[in-house]
């Protein structure tokens, strides 16, 4: 694609709009907006904005549009997809000064949101109101609600109460012409025309800058009880994450750890837990409600499906500092990945009860092609990261070898009856693997939807599609 380069009458068009002091062109930080977390990619655009108002986000699109200049929003650049890098330069549009929650209502269980809140900062200030935001990304002390919508984030509580998507009811959009639309409506049930709600998330920026988002809220389950359950073999630990659904209980999380992550991960943190020498694999698991003696019950049975499949002894978390080591360890394995190596991160998904063999396969492929895998994620989704470790590979294996490699654990997971990404995104680092799991036609129809939306191509182009 051939872009304008920014001058410096660009320059000053933006300063008028935003102001002198949200306009930024300094070596700093342009390089600070080069990344996300994803691997060690970096891609600096040609100019930071900062806008605090719809209206500026409108007015900054038209004039890109018309000037045929880039523009790719961000927010707090925690994806892992490479969904917010400018890979064309340009403009990165960061909405991290919209962030007021401008409204709870708690007649109707409903909040209205600006994009740049982080999703932790959300979940308090509506708990503190006995109310429940369940999308949990292991992010969420610092992403963005917008970037959970944008890569449609989930988490260990999707499992149970499903993914960001389900939460949203109706988001005003900026749209690449500066136009300004709602999708949707304030309402639990909407059978009105086609679902652009559902079509913006999702779409990492490529459709519209979600500028205000109006979210279903439920109430706030008081109680939860929390199990770690080793296994000396990772598929025993596999197949027993789809009896326990099948024992009748849906759990509030059923997480896999893989015993490379764990041994990782403590080395990354301060959580103590001793781990006997044979243990493969954990699973983690959260029930939650309102009533404790319901909850034992429930972990009485899922007792009894571990153990038909070997487990070794149940830890059940006994105090809230426990449980939060145990949640702390889970939610620190992909930054204690990252930390120990380079690496490449894949967001299988397949039916839950295939997970045992994707997991096997995984391996195998890894022994042909001679790389290293860390895997975790979430069990009762079907939802396996895979922490691909560059280890002693050659740069040239790495580089060019291994994308043969990823490309037959995404046919295997095709295989199975899944698909490339659970809750990652496409972005930058998967799209070049979408024909595995989308016809032709398919396809053509998704590059409509994009021309549609955006005939000019400015808005984050060069993602989920080529
Ligand atoms: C997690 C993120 C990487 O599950 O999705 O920790
Ligand atoms: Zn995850």
């Amino acid at each position: 694609m051939d872009y304008k380069q920014i001058n410096i009458d660009d320059i000053s068009f933006f300063k008028k709009i935003i102001g002198e002091t949200d306009v930024f062109t300094d070596e700093e930080k342009l390089q600070e907006y080069s990344h996300d977390e994803t691997e060690d990619l970096s891609y600096p655009p040609e100019v930071v904005l900062k806008p605090s108002k719809t209206a500026e986000i409108a007015e900054i699109l038209q004039y890109c549009n018309t000037n045929n200049i880039p523009v790719t929003p961000c927010g707090a650049r925690t994806g892992l997809s490479g969904g917010s890098l400018p890979i064309f330069g340009g403009v990165a549009l960061s909405l991290e000064r919209l962030n007021s929650i401008i409204e709870i209502d708690e007649r109707n269980l409903q909040a209205t949101v600006e994009p740049g809140v982080i999703n932790q900062v959300f979940r308090d200030a509506v708990e503190e109101r006995g109310l429940f935001y369940p999308p949990d990304p292991s992010s969420k002390g610092s992403s963005f609600l917008g970037g959970n919508l944008a890569e449609n984030a989930g988490g260990p509580k999707a499992l149970k109460y499903g993914v960001t998507k389900d939460y949203v009811l109706n988001l005003e959009v900026v749209l690449p012409t500066g136009e300004i639309i709602w999708t949707g409506a304030n309402v639990l049930k909407n059978a009105t025309g086609y679902d652009l709600t559902s079509l913006m998330i999702g779409s990492e920026g490529t459709l519209g800058i979600i500028t205000k988002i109006v979210f279903k809220l439920i109430p706030l389950p008081s109680k939860d009880i929390t199990l770690l359950v080793p296994f000396n073999s990772t598929e025993k630990a596999c197949e027993a994450v789809s009896a326990v659904f099948r024992a009748g209980i849906t759990p509030s999380a059923l997480e896999f750890i893989e015993r490379d992550a764990i041994d990782w991960t403590l080395k990354y943190t301060d959580v103590n837990l001793l781990i006997d020498d044979n243990v493969q694999a954990h699973l983690l698991v959260e029930v939650d409600g309102d009533n404790l003696d319901i909850l034992y019950k429930d972990c009485e049975r899922i007792f009894e499906v571990m153990q038909q499949f070997d487990c070794g002894e149940i830890l059940l978390a006994d105090s809230e500092s426990q449980k939060n080591q145990i949640w702390k360890l889970r939610r620190e394995i992909a930054e204690s990945v990252k930390s120990n190596s380079v690496y490449k991160e894949e967001d299988t998904v397949v039916p839950r009860a295939e997970l045992a063999k994707l997991l096997k396969g995984v391996k195998e492929i890894g022994k042909n092609y001679g790389f290293k895998s860390v895997c975790y994620g979430h069990a009762g989704d079907g939802n396996l990261h895979i922490n691909i470790i560059k280890g002693d590979m050659t740069d040239e294996d790495w580089n060019t070898k291994l994308t043969l490699g990823i490309r037959e654990i995404f046919e295997l997971t095709k295989s199975l009856g899944g698909t490339l990404s659970g809750e990652h995104g496409i972005g930058l680092v998967q799209k070049d693997y979408m024909d595995i799991v989308f016809s032709e036609k398919a396809l053509q129809l998704q590059k409509g939807i994009k021309n549609l939306f955006d005939p000019n191509g400015i808005l984050n182009p060069g993602k989920i599609l080529k």
